[in-house]
């Protein structure tokens, strides 16, 4: 939520801002906004609306500037507009500041800073902030840090800021508390982000700030990091893994669309080096040290948010039915409020393709203190949840800017495939047989999906067919439930159709009063222990004239007979079907929103990272 981004040094700043604004854009489009130091005024043009409408607004402006910042909004208080769109700045215009998270005592701080004469111009939180670093540093005449600092330790509440002053023109102050914040090193040179993408063209040297720090950045002057509570701390210079390529459309008309292409290779990838066929070993380096842990474990618990979630309900499957520990998944903003009860020898797997999410990094937080064990499952190398994590293993999907999760999905159960096969070996859980069957198969994922991609098409056609409706119904059963959850997750956010994902046998405790040959049913009707239950659920919908796509396992018959759509995919392992069948549900939800002209990497009113609760 919200893209920062900052630049000082001897370029122009304006183009690397701009530049950095169209890649953070994943975070939040409903504003955007640049800040740049020029002369001894600092001039801010900013506008509601995507990055694109902010740089139609700057063609004909003076955009000179050697240090500058910008930003990219997701409204939470004050509406998208020009007015609440950031930068902010001082009353004497002075000093201006970006902020990602939010200030949840404003209000207090906005009464006593409108009591004491100051006028505000927007209805955002962020601008108390402003006015309340401009009021410190008048009247205890503090110098533009320790301002900056003093204002935060009276905040409560998330943030990633970026302050600049004309007081103090070869200077950026930055700070970050929950949201993500990364400072990358040039030729005398500094760039700040939330994320690497905005940076990984100028440099691969790159501190990432930790939670209540703040830094100094002065253009010829080494790094000073200190704490908010005034503690001075080392900083340690990492390498940045990240590659332009993986930033770009490479050649497909949308990210999503790209990202849904690169399963084949994303799945291999979150496999390589941990998964040996031959020698059949499954091993997961990053969480070797705390395997006891999870042997012991009474109980594993599974926080996630969104798509992430619904990888952890097929791990919930896979888990119990492997390792025979008992398992609960919990939408991390449940579990953070409702007094759960966490014992010691719980381990809490974290799941998060961005690792910034807030309402899970509270989670972990909330787990932590009541001394479980925390593993995080995160694609975003040094991440926000990677670090608040006792251990764990990144996916290795590579960057994912579509909005709508989709390879980091199967990077997720992929790697919770692993975790799950490992325990199960260790714990003399599976036999011989049953786990090179897994392996053996897991190890062909990629090959199928490839196949399954090929049926792109006949997902066109039906994709043409779907558009017309209004609702959808999903439904599956056992391993096919979470993926029924995912596939209506997918169409609703990218289409803006309605649907729903359902248990099939639920569906005559509710939904079926909705079927009528208005409404469209897509059921994963895979072989398996169910099929036959499933097969009568569909004929229940005929019955009542819904429509049928189905899902099934190549050669199926009896399904297609009661279809109107069909999707084959590749026989597999029963718990590796949601690797499979979730791939075609993807390319049904693209290409619907694409023949519902919406825009598929950034839906409405949504972000890739949930920073705030
Ligand atoms: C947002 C995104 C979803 C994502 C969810 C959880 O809602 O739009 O695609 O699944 O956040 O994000 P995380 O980064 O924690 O997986």
């Amino acid at each position: 939520m919200c893209g920062i981004i900052g630049y000082l040094g001897n370029k122009d700043a304006y183009p690397i801002l701009m530049k950095g604004l169209h890649r953070l854009e994943y975070r939040g489009y409903d504003s955007a906004g640049i800040a740049l130091l020029q002369s001894d005024k600092i001039n801010i043009y900013k506008c509601q609306g995507k990055v694109c409408e902010l740089e139609k607004y700057c063609e004909d402006k003076n955009l000179s500037g050697i240090t500058g910042i910008a930003h990219t909004r997701w409204a939470t208080h004050g509406e998208p507009n020009d007015v609440n769109a950031h930068p902010h700045f001082s009353s004497d215009g002075r000093t201006a500041l970006i902020h990602n998270g939010i200030i949840e005592n404003y209000q207090a701080l906005k009464t006593e800073l409108i009591n004491r004469g100051y006028v505000f111009q927007s209805d955002t939180d962020t601008e108390v902030l402003i006015h309340l670093i401009e009021d410190i540093k008048k009247v205890g005449n503090n110098e533009l840090p320790e301002a900056v600092r003093l204002a935060l330790s009276q905040v409560v509440g998330t943030y990633a800021i970026i302050v600049m002053s004309v007081d103090d023109p070869n200077t950026l102050v930055v700070a970050r508390k929950g949201s993500p914040l990364i400072i990358g090193f040039g030729q005398n040179e500094y760039y700040i982000a939330s994320d690497g993408s905005a940076l990984v063209e100028y440099t691969d040297k790159v501190v990432y700030l930790k939670n209540e720090e703040m830094a100094v950045l002065t253009k010829g002057d080494d790094i000073r990091i200190k704490t908010i509570k005034n503690k001075n701390r080392p900083h340690y210079i990492e390498k940045l893994e990240m590659t332009l390529s993986e930033l770009e459309k490479g050649g497909y008309e949308h990210f999503m669309l790209k990202e849904i292409f690169e399963q084949p290779r994303s799945v291999a990838d979150s496999m390589r080096g941990r998964l040996n066929s031959v020698k059949e070993i499954v091993a997961l380096g990053g969480i070797v040290e705390y395997e006891e842990h999870l042997l012991r474990a009474r109980r594993i618990i599974i926080v996630a948010c969104g798509t992430s979630y619904h990888a952890g309900l097929v791990a919930e499957y896979m888990f119990e039915d492997l390792i025979r520990i008992p398992v609960e998944v919990e939408y991390a903003s449940e579990f953070r409020y409702r007094n759960p009860i966490i014992y010691s020898d719980d381990v809490v797997i974290a799941i998060s393709q961005s690792g910034e999410t807030a309402d899970t990094l509270a989670a972990i937080e909330l787990a932590r203190q009541k001394g479980a064990t925390v593993l995080g499952i995160c694609n975003v190398v040094g991440s926000s949840i990677a670090r608040a994590t006792h251990a764990g293993s990144y996916t290795h999907a590579g960057p994912e800017i579509g909005v709508a999760s989709t390879k980091a999905f199967t990077a997720q159960v992929t790697v919770l495939t692993l975790m799950a096969l490992c325990m199960a070996k260790r714990k003399g859980k599976i036999s011989k047989t049953r786990y090179a069957t897994i392996i053996n198969e897991l190890e062909s994922i990629p090959r199928k999906i490839k196949t399954i991609l090929d049926s792109n098409d006949l997902m066109k056609e039906i994709a043409a067919y779907m558009k017309q409706f209004n609702n959808a119904l999903y439904l599956g059963r056992n391993y096919n439930y979470p993926v029924a959850l995912e596939g209506a997750l997918k169409l609703k956010e990218i289409s803006y159709i309605h649907a729903e994902g359902y248990p099939a046998a639920e569906m005559k405790h509710g939904p079926i009063a909705l079927i009528d040959e208005d409404m469209p049913v897509v059921v994963i009707a895979t072989t398996n222990g169910t099929y036959d239950k499933v097969v009568s659920n569909i004929q229940e919908v005929k019955t009542r004239k819904g429509k049928i796509i189905s899902i099934v396992t190549q050669g199926d018959t009896d399904v297609r007979n009661l279809s109107d759509y069909v999707i084959e995919i590749p026989e597999t392992e029963e718990m590796l079907v949601p690797l499979l069948a979730t791939v075609p549900l993807q390319l049904l939800a693209y290409h619907v929103a694409v023949m519902r002209g919406r825009n598929v990497d950034q839906p409405r009113n949504l972000a890739k990272s949930v920073t705030v609760e």
